[in-house]
């Protein structure tokens, strides 16, 4: 997929250029410093991924992956704010609020997030219907009973001994909800039918569970540099994790448990699959 991130950091540049001099320059400074190329692009590769397997082009793809991972973006901003997880590093550098007073990092985050949108009702080469279903599969994905609801449950959860269900919910929702927008908008963009959507929808949710995990265990076993951001910020924080409650011999174990069961489901679906398994394949071995 190493073309197709290239494409999507060059329509991310794009997408965030503006005339230079205006009023609102810092915005558009800090939205460029906070999309930093060495992010992965799992989400926007992962909607790219899902169309390529039902052999479509990807071209008509791009905006859409790309307004997917303004929104995922917008989430880290915010999930690093001091009132939120309290990170100082992100991406290799200081985080957004470190380096511009904290009032930018808040708007930035409000500006990736209503630009997903506009960009998404922008999208060429789409029917009307195919963007009304991205707009509201984003939306609710990211919205209220999606990724804002995991992010409250993760921080009401601070400080406390939750149960591994109320754990579950939390990881479904802050994470997995993510990547189901990006498998369901690679099957509106496609023109995929219902039955095939909604597996591909149930192997994102494991794929965002099996995500978070490795996100838990690489936070107490991984390094600042290779990270990119601070190790044992959970710990600091008393977080919620599968590692808290599971402890990390067990959270490993379940990890290679939920591998084994999304293989499962990828084998048995009748699309070309070797794409969405080189980049499956990618997070399960990754270390950042
Ligand atoms: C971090 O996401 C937040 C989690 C859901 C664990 P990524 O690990 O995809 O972060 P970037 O985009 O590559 O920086
Ligand atoms: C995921 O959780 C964050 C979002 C869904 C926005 P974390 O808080 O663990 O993510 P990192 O570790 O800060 O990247
Ligand atoms: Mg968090
Ligand atoms: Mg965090
Ligand atoms: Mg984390």
């Amino acid at each position: 997929m190493r073309k197709e991130k290239q494409l999507i950091e060059k329509r991310l540049k794009n997408l965030l250029k503006n005339k230079k001099d205006i009023p609102h320059q810092i915005l558009y400074d800090a939205a460029n410093y906070s999309m930093d190329s060495s992010a992965k692009r799992i989400r926007p590769l992962l909607l790219l991924a899902t169309v390529k397997s039902f052999n479509k082009r990807v071209t008509c793809a791009i905006d859409p992956a790309c307004a997917l991972e303004l929104v995922h973006s917008y989430s880290l901003i915010h999930d690093d704010l001091p009132s939120m997880d309290n990170d100082d590093l992100r991406r290799g550098k200081p985080t957004l609020h470190k380096k511009y007073p904290e009032w930018v990092a808040i708007l930035t985050g409000d500006f990736l997030l209503t630009y997903a949108f506009e960009i998404l009702s922008d999208s060429k080469n789409l029917d009307a219907t195919q963007k009304v279903n991205l707009i509201k599969i984003l939306s609710n994905y990211s919205g209220g009973n999606g990724l804002i609801a995991g992010q409250i449950v993760d921080l009401i959860s601070e400080n406390k001994k939750i149960e591994i269900e109320m754990l579950e919910f939390m990881h479904i929702h802050k994470t997995s909800k993510l990547f189901q927008a990006a498998m369901e908008m690679g099957c509106i963009i496609s023109k995929a039918n219902k039955t095939i959507t909604k597996k591909l929808s149930s192997l994102a949710e494991k794929l965002g569970i099996i995500f978070q995990l490795q996100d838990d265990i690489l936070d107490v076993s991984s390094t600042e540099k290779v990270l990119g951001k601070k190790i044992h910020s959970d710990q600091k924080l008393n977080k919620a994790t599968y590692v808290s409650i599971l402890g990390l011999p067990k959270a490993k174990e379940l990890l290679k448990k939920q591998e084994k069961e999304i293989l499962d489901i990828l084998n048995s679906l009748p699309i070309e699959t070797k794409y969405l398994k080189n980049l499956i394949d990618l997070i399960f071995k990754r270390k950042k």
